[in-house]
């Protein structure tokens, strides 16, 4: 059967990847979340103190670039493959308010765009891969044969991430999420290298309104009837 590239882009909190991780899943492919990449480079920034509230040492994190790699390892528990730095698992530390407050800042750098880059080609050179994030249908696959682009209102999604980190056990009040929602919108909406933009072949989905299901089934569909022609 002929395997695709399926690229899922959009803004922060379209709930992208829980429909990429289903997806993959019921396509037997592979899923890549490109943002917990980014969200690595960035852990591994506030661990070495190169960056805080006022303070960004972009020099030193460029320069040590090489001392960080990035893996994933599937966990048949939750049905997904989690993120490891230098072999260390950091699924769940990456997803925390405060690694989402710097991690717009970190992936404006270049030098961090072209490492994450060449390894998301890498991952995706023998296809069989559903990928999401802010670049992969302009930038990583352009050619790929399906392109989704998520939307929902920044309300709709602050709702939704702010009730996800509430799940979790995190103290926190629904402007600051808000507040990190839209900044991160504009931040990744508007830096130099790899904006945030809907490619123009892509298929726009604004799932405000939607369930999981219908959203599924709709993208199902789609990857079908690409896979079967
Ligand atoms: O998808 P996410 O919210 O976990 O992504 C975190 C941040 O990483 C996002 O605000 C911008 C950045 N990112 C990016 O620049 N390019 C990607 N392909 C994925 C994420």
């Amino acid at each position: 059967m002929k395997k695709i590239v399926i690229a899922i882009d959009g803004f922060s909190s379209t709930g992208k990847s829980t429909i990429a991780k289903q997806l993959a899943n019921n396509l037997n492919y592979i899923y890549v979340d490109t943002g917990a990449m980014y969200r690595a480079v960035t852990y591994f920034a506030l661990k070495n103190e190169l960056i805080g509230e006022d303070f960004f040492k972009q020099e030193e994190l460029i320069n040590r670039l090489g001392e960080i790699t990035i893996t994933f390892k599937f966990n048949i528990e939750v049905g997904f493959a989690e993120v490891y730095l230098n072999g260390k698992n950091i699924e769940s530390d990456i997803r925390t308010l405060k690694v989402s407050k710097f991690v717009s800042p970190v992936a404006t750098l270049s030098e961090v765009r072209k490492k994450l880059v060449e390894q998301q080609q890498l991952m995706g050179k023998d296809k069989g891969i559903v990928m999401d994030g802010r670049d992969i249908g302009t930038v990583v696959f352009p050619d790929a044969e399906l392109k989704i682009f998520m939307t929902a209102s920044a309300e709709t999604r602050a709702k939704r991430r702010y009730k996800e980190l509430l799940d979790r056990g995190h103290q926190l009040s629904y402007d600051e999420v808000l507040e990190n929602v839209t900044t991160r919108d504009h931040i990744d909406s508007t830096r130099e290298d790899s904006p945030l933009v809907k490619a123009d072949d892509a298929i726009e989905i604004d799932n405000s309104d939607m369930t999981i299901d219908e959203q599924l089934n709709r993208l199902i569909e789609l990857a079908k009837e690409i896979i079967s022609k």
